[in-house]
C-alpha cells in the first residue's frame, strides 16, 4: 500500500502529467494498467455501491447532491450529461430537477455500475471513458460528474471533452472528497472511510470487493492534486469562472462555464 504523503507534498510527476494523483504502484502496478483495475474494481463493488453510498453519507448524499445541482442552477427542461454515473446517483437527483421536458444521460465504463444504474427509469446509459467521450459536441447545458475526477488518465483531457459537449454558457459541475486539512482531521477521515466504512460494509453483508473499492477510494482521495491544480487545469482547458466551494474541509464542489462566443464588434 502506498506510504503516507507529507501533508504539504503535491506530487510534482502528478502535477506535470495531467494526472489526478500520481501512480499508486501498490494497487495496479504501472500507470498503463490503472483504468482496467478501476474497471474491475468498480464492476465487482457495484452490488455493494449504493448501500456503502448510503452509510457513509449518514444518508445524506442524495439531498446533497440535488442542492448542489441546484445551486448549480439546473431547471426543469435542461439537459444534463452525468459523467461517470455510476449507479446513477447524481443522474436520479437531476432527471427530478429537469422533469419529463428535460434530458439525462448517464455515462460510464464500468458494465457493473451501468447494471445498476439500468434499473433507473427515464435515465439514458451510454458506456465510455470520461477522457474519450463518444458524445456529438455543445449537445448539453450542464455535465456533471460526482466522485470520479481522481478515476481519469488526464484532467485536461477530460475537461476539454466536458467543454466540448457543453453548450456555450452550459455549466460543468464536478463533486469531489478532498483530504481535509489538518493530521488529525486527516487521520480521522483515514480511519473513517478506509477502516470504519468498509468493517460497516462488511457486517452488513458486503464482501471483499466492497472493501476493497472504499480502500482505494481513501487512497485515491489522499494523493489527489490539490484544487489549485483541478482549478488551473479548468482554465487551461478553455472554462471560464473556474471556482471551488468547499464545506467542512472536505467536501468539494467545483463549477467552471463554457463561455459565450464574444460578439464581433460592429462598425460605426
Ligand atoms: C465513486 S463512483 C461515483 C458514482 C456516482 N457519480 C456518484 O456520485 O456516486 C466512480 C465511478 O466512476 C467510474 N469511472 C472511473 N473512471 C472512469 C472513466 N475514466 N470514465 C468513465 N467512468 C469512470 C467508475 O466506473 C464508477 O462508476
Amino acid at each position: 500500500m502506498p506510504a503516507e504523503r507529507p501533508e504539504d507534498e503535491t506530487g510534482p510527476a502528478s502535477l506535470l502529467s495531467g494526472a489526478p494523483h500520481p501512480v499508486l504502484a501498490g494497487w495496479y502496478g504501472k500507470a498503463d494498467a490503472r483504468a482496467g483495475f478501476v474497471r474491475r474494481l468498480f464492476d465487482a463493488g457495484a452490488p455493494d455501491y449504493d448501500r456503502l453510498n448510503r452509510l457513509f453519507s449518514f444518508n445524506s448524499g442524495a439531498g446533497y447532491r440535488a442542492r448542489t445541482l441546484r445551486g448549480a442552477g439546473l431547471r426543469p427542461g435542461d439537459r444534463v450529461l452525468d459523467v461517470a454515473t455510476g449507479t446513477g446517483l447524481v443522474a436520479r437527483e437531476a432527471l427530478r430537477i429537469v422533469q419529463s421536458q428535460g434530458l439525462v444521460v448517464g455515462l460510464d465504463l464500468s458494465a457493473g455500475m451501468l447494471a445498476v444504474a439500468a434499473g433507473r427509469e427515464g435515465l439514458a446509459l451510454v458506456m465510455g471513458d470520461a477522457g474519450q467521450l463518444p458524445i456529438c459536441d455543445a449537445g448539453f447545458d450542464m455535465v456533471t460528474m460526482g466522485y470520479a475526477l481522481r478515476h481519469v488518465a488526464d484532467l485536461r483531457a477530460a475537461f476539454a471533452g466536458f467543454r466540448r459537449v457543453l453548450r456555450p454558457g452550459g455549466t460543468l459541475v464536478l463533486m469531489e472528497i478532498a483530504s481535509p486539512p489538518g493530521r488529525i482531521r486527516r487521520r480521522l477521515a483515514r480511519l473513517y472511510l478506509s477502516r470504519l466504512v468498509p468493517l460497516l460494509g462488511r457486517l452488513t453483508g458486503g464482501g471483499a470487493a466492497a472493501d476493497r473499492m472504499m480502500r482505494y477510494y481513501w487512497d485515491t482521495i489522499e494523493h489527489c492534486v490539490p484544487e489549485a491544480v483541478i482549478l488551473a487545469s479548468l482554465a487551461a482547458s478553455g472554462f471560464a469562472e473556474a471556482r471551488c466551494d468547499t464545506q467542512f474541509g472536505l467536501l468539494k464542489t467545483y463549477t467552471a462555464r463554457r463561455a459565450l462566443p464574444v460578439r464581433a464588434a460592429r462598425g460605426p
